[in-house]
């Protein structure tokens, strides 16, 4: 089955001169179809070619498959040991040979190849592009639509990004992105180009004979990155691209393509990578396997969370992933675009609560790039704001690697911990939308600058009493003998790739701090791998508290342990830290008050809804006015 992401971009051809008012809208659709009769086998570890032909050989003829082939790949990865093969397997005998390779005890698992086809529809219109979000909108009540929409402030007005994140101050210490690899997965790049001064390699994974972009896609971010032409200055003028070319001039990928493409780029020891795929097909295990392994190897992930908004549990894989950078779209009045994906993710629901996303936001509207062959164009969409992040964390990077004398190491954990502790929180916007805020280039140099191996926590506080922030939490309290209420925390852990939970305690406050009130549940994951993990605290009320309203505190203490990253030290490292916890209790409210479950009148949500339950909706057919314990009793227990 075909499942589609509907992306919507905003193209404005405008060149520098030139600020036309006819808006060109491009929409970008990603859809993906199994490849028949072809698999991909992962091996559990890195094999040269003719070991793993022996492997596949041996499965399939000891089961007496006889008709099958390997694909031949050809590529920059081609000549380095590889964890995967593409097995072309016969109709007759696909099911025999399918069994006959998982059963392998070195194969690790066996997928479909996917094909990927990106499609870009131009659309005129004069009128400002969030109207068309608007339309698609339509069905949804008014009020909502106006929170997210305000057409005035929302128009897109190109500006200088790098004028606008203050980036001269880091320049001027000559922190210009200098020694950072940044790899750009796209549909290639010309050889040269008059804004791009370092474009280190170019790499071929598809069949085509060029290496060149030819729809200004790539062309575009490659621009935001590195661009050092003054009309559309990029954040990082002196990292070095490293071009992927994964898509043809059709737009057509395949799982494979990305997989060595992916390998390569852990080869190449990149630091930076932004992925220029997103959506609910590639929660395919050998895509999220090997984002795992980029992490893992240090590469630092940087993905949009998708351009689904505004409504919630939108996020596209792998922006939603604990390991990746997930980042979201602002406006230049600081508005969350309409468009921009909101949280919570949705793959751990039905049988557990989802996590904040996006981890924090930036401009993606009407940001200038480079233009195809020259000059400038401005683009909107999170995808416009994913590679202002990856250009940003060029740039933080290259303040210090390279440089032996710096003691902080930059990793995915330390580069995700320095983003969101020194992003400015916007105000009246709940965190399933900006996740830690607005991205603070300075703020964050100095977080990195000051750096200590450390364990954060996201959020870093529980006040569910606290609107909007805390939304829709902080509009319902607690009370004896409701549903617990969870909110799962995701764990970074700076000490390391691996990591566990060596101590967690709760720590009620008592007396006038009523921390004796709630009861807290804590489930954790058993190991933090790769960076992160993840810390769920389920709230309920004691008896004793049944008819007692106020709020109670206390703060929950985490300590994470990892395995020394210096080989001289054997002893392991250890970081603790605290997440203050706030909640508001109150009596449990008469039975003719209160809403019950009703499991007939329950509906199987399509995956990724995220259930609003507004007791008030008429117009939603998926509101079922209150059926979700996220949201249950949200109107009666304020
Ligand atoms: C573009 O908009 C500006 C003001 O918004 C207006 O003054 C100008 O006439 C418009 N140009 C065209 C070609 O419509
Ligand atoms: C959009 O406008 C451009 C000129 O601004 C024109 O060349 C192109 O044909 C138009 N496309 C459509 C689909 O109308
Ligand atoms: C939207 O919902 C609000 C209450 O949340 C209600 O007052 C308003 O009338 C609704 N508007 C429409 C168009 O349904
Ligand atoms: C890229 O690789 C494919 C397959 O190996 C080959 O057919 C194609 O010519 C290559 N393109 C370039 C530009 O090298
Ligand atoms: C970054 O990722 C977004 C989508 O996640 C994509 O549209 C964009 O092309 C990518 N940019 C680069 C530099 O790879
Ligand atoms: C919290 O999130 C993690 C990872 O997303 C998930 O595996 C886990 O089940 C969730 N925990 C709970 C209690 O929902
Ligand atoms: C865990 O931490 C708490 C307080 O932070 C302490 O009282 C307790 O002894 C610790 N437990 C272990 C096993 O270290």
């Amino acid at each position: 089955m075909n499942l589609v992401l509907a992306l919507l971009l905003l193209l404005s051809n405008v060149s520098s001169e030139d600020l036309s008012n006819v808006t060109s809208t491009v929409k970008v659709q990603f859809t993906s179809r199994v490849v028949e009769n072809e698999y991909i086998v992962v091996f559990k570890g890195y094999y040269k070619p003719s070991t793993r032909q022996s492997y596949i050989s041996a499965a399939l003829t000891n089961s007496g498959v006889a008709d099958w082939r390997i694909l031949k790949r050809e590529n920059a990865a081609s000549e380095h040991p590889s964890d995967f093969d593409v097995v072309l397997l016969k109709e007759t005998q696909k099911y025999t040979g399918l069994d006959a390779l998982t059963e392998h005890p070195l194969v690790k698992r066996v997928t479909p190849q996917r094909l990927v086809y990106r499609t870009l529809n131009y659309v005129n219109s004069t009128e400002d592009g969030e109207k068309v979000f608007r339309r698609k909108m339509k069905n949804l009540n008014e009020s909502w639509a106006n929170r997210h929409t305000n057409r005035r402030l929302l128009r897109a007005i190109p500006k200088q990004i790098t004028s606008v994140l203050q980036v001269d101050a880091l320049w001027k210490l000559r922190v210009t992105g200098q020694n950072v690899k940044v790899a750009v997965f796209d549909t290639g790049l010309a050889a040269s180009h008059p804004h791009l001064k370092n474009i280190k390699e170019r790499t071929n994974w598809t069949n085509e004979k060029s290496l060149s972009d030819t729809l200004g896609h790539g062309t575009f971010v490659a621009g935001v990155i590195a661009s050092s032409s003054k009309e559309c200055l990029g954040l990082a003028p002196d990292a070095e691209l490293h071009i992927f070319r994964v898509f043809t001039n059709e737009q057509v990928s395949y799982t494979s393509w990305f997989l060595d493409a992916f390998n390569y780029a852990i080869l190449s020891k990149i630091t930076v990578l932004n992925l220029s795929i997103g959506g609910p097909d590639f929660m395919d295990h050998p895509f999220v396997d090997k984002v795992w392994e980029l992490t893992a190897n240090g590469v630092i992930m940087v993905s949009a969370t998708g351009n689904d908004g505004p409504l919630y549990g939108t996020h596209n894989n792998p922006a939603d992933q604990m390991d990746v950078i997930g980042v979201g779209g602002i406006n230049w009045a600081d508005k969350i675009a309409s468009f921009s994906s909101r949280g919570m993710t949705t793959w751990e629901l039905p049988n557990g609560y989802g996590r904040v996303k996006p981890d924090l936001v930036t401009y993606g509207s009407g940001v200038r790039g480079s233009a195809l062959k020259t000059g400038c164009q401005s683009l909107s969409g999170t995808s416009v704001a994913s590679p202002v992040v990856a250009g940003a964390v060029a740039l933080l990077a290259s303040g210090f690697v390279g440089d032996l004398t710096q003691k902080t190491r930059i990793t995915p954990a330390s580069m995700k911990q320095a983003l969101l502790s020194s992003a400015r929180r916007l105000p009246g916007v709940g965190m399933f939308e900006q996740g830690a805020g607005k991205l603070d280039l300075l703020r964050a140099f100095y977080f990195l600058r000051h750096y200590i191996p450390q364990v954060t926590l996201s959020p870093s506080y529980v006040d569910l009493t606290e609107c909007m922030y805390m939304w829709p939490y902080c509009t319902q309290a607690i009370y004896y003998s409701g549903m617990p209420t969870v909110v799962n925390v995701t764990i970074i852990n700076g000490l390391g790739v691996s990591g566990h939970v060596a101590n967690v305690t709760w720590h009620p406050y008592l007396g006038e701090g009523y921390g004796e009130k709630v009861d807290v549940a804590l489930t954790f994951s058993d190991v933090l791998w790769p960076w992160s993990g993840w810390l769920a605290v389920a709230l309920t009320v004691p008896k004793a508290a049944a008819g007692w309203q106020g709020v109670a505190h206390g703060h929950i203490s985490l300590t994470v342990e990892s395995p020394s990253q210096d080989d001289q030290d054997t002893e392991a490292v250890r970081s603790t830290i605290n997440l203050p916890l706030k909640v508001k209790v109150i009596p449990t409210p008469p039975r003719h008050k209160r809403l019950l479950w009703d499991q007939f009148h329950n509906l199987r949500y399509p995956p990724g809804y995220f259930p609003r339950d507004d007791l008030l909706a008429k117009n939603d057919p998926l509101d079922w006015n209150g059926d979700h314990i996220h949201t249950n009793f949200k109107e009666i227990s304020k």
